[in-house]
């Protein structure tokens, strides 16, 4: 057989080890998965549009009423004014980050990740040949080190990526934080790739603000969205990014030279959903609820810290305390019956463990109990 290209040597898959089903009498802590049935009228789009024979190509960057909905919703939800010629819709927000990646970056650029970060940013540079650069944020509350951020930047850095609210440390930048990381591109002619897709999951009382929104943002902003988090859409793999024109032309040639578009008979679903606001409160308002159980249970547990998380549906606590290590302690956690993720799969992330409290009630309930009875029993 011929050899596989050099490209994939070495190159992670995320936290895809600790996120491989178990057995069914494992507790499921690790999924960024919405715990709720995608809404009812979503899927009758779905199944309408197959039915009308929506199954054929149709417009690469998705159509132009999907296109408008998406320029619409943006600008109603997070004051971010575009043209709907200037949104692709894409295969998942991942896509679209595939794709900004290639925009921002050539083989040996580099590129800011703010860490920890998201598991799956730092391969997906490496795919591609552009270097991550890892920038410690501050450890007590995840939020940008401004100093370190600029120490980092080289004559070789492009883009630096910001995802906020974040995934996994559930940190929601302030507004003048983001405001400096702007100021900090403009000076420095950075893109920046600002990853929103949990940008209406806000548990604190400043807001999510995309830095294409600040002076100076518009023309260096690549925003990335998608439905899966907020919609519970995870499965039908729609996202989307928007940008200065000429990135967006770019984005349109990436799409147009892989996956073509997403499936045609999604673009009137995902359209419909974009109305569904009620369906996004419901869930808000139930993860608010799931944040207090998971963060009042596990502080409860000696050798835990757990630092309120601001926004998505993450916890991430430090387990330094029980003497374990974070990759001792997600094992033994999963022998126990609940399964986990070391948080030192990711640059950063040493002796903390991420936990997703999107998950049903009764799991984070089962969960808890199962982890305080073991750790009763050392
Ligand atoms: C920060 C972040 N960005 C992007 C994605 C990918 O989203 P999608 O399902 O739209 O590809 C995820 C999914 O976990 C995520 O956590």
């Amino acid at each position: 057989m011929p050899s596989v290209s050099e490209r994939y040597e070495g190159l992670g898959v995320g936290f895809a080890p600790y996120l491989q089903p178990p057995g069914p009498e494992i507790v499921r802590w690790t999924v960024g998965e919405p715990g709720f049935d995608t809404p009812t009228e979503i899927i009758e789009t779905a199944v309408q549009g197959l039915k009308n024979g929506q199954t054929k190509y149709t417009r690469g960057a998705g159509s132009k009423e999907l296109c408008q909905s998406v320029a619409d919703y943006l600008a109603k939800h997070h004051g971010i004014e575009v043209s709907w010629e200037d949104v692709v819709v894409t295969p998942g927000a991942k896509q679209a980050l595939l794709y900004s990646f290639l925009i921002t970056t050539m083989p040996g650029d580099e590129a800011i990740l703010l860490a920890p970060s998201w598991a799956s940013y730092e391969p997906m540079l490496e795919f591609i040949g552009a270097v991550p650069v890892h920038v410690p944020v501050n450890m007590g509350n995840f939020h940008p080190n401004m100093d370190a951020i600029r120490n980092a930047i080289t004559d070789k850095t492009r883009m630096i990526l910001i995802n906020s609210p974040c995934n996994p440390t559930g940190a929601v930048f302030t507004p003048e934080e983001v405001e400096e990381i702007v100021e900090i591109a403009v000076e420095n002619d950075l893109w920046i790739v600002s990853d929103e897709i949990y940008g209406r999951m806000v548990w604190v009382d400043w807001p999510h603000v995309s830095p294409f929104t600040v002076p100076g943002g518009s023309e260096r902003t690549i925003v990335i969205n998608g439905w899966s988090k907020s919609w519970a859409m995870t499965g039908m793999r729609v996202g989307f990014l928007t940008g200065p024109t000429e990135a967006v032309r770019a984005a349109m040639k990436s799409q147009a030279n892989s996956a073509s578009h997403i499936p045609t008979f999604m673009m009137e679903a995902a359209r419909v959903a974009l109305q569904c606001d009620e369906s996004v409160e419901l869930f808000n308002q139930e993860y608010l609820k799931r944040r207090e159980i998971m963060v009042d249970g596990l502080a409860s547990i000696p050798g835990l810290r757990v630092p309120e998380p601001e926004g998505a549906f993450y916890v991430f606590a430090d387990i330094t305390g029980t003497g374990m290590t974070d990759i001792e302690f997600a094992d033994r956690a999963l022998e126990a019956g609940v399964q986990l993720i070391p948080a030192s799969l990711v640059n950063g992330g040493e002796g903390f463990i991420r936990i997703s409290y999107a998950t049903e009630e009764s799991e984070i309930h089962e969960g808890l109990r199962r982890i305080r009875s073991w750790l009763d029993g050392e």
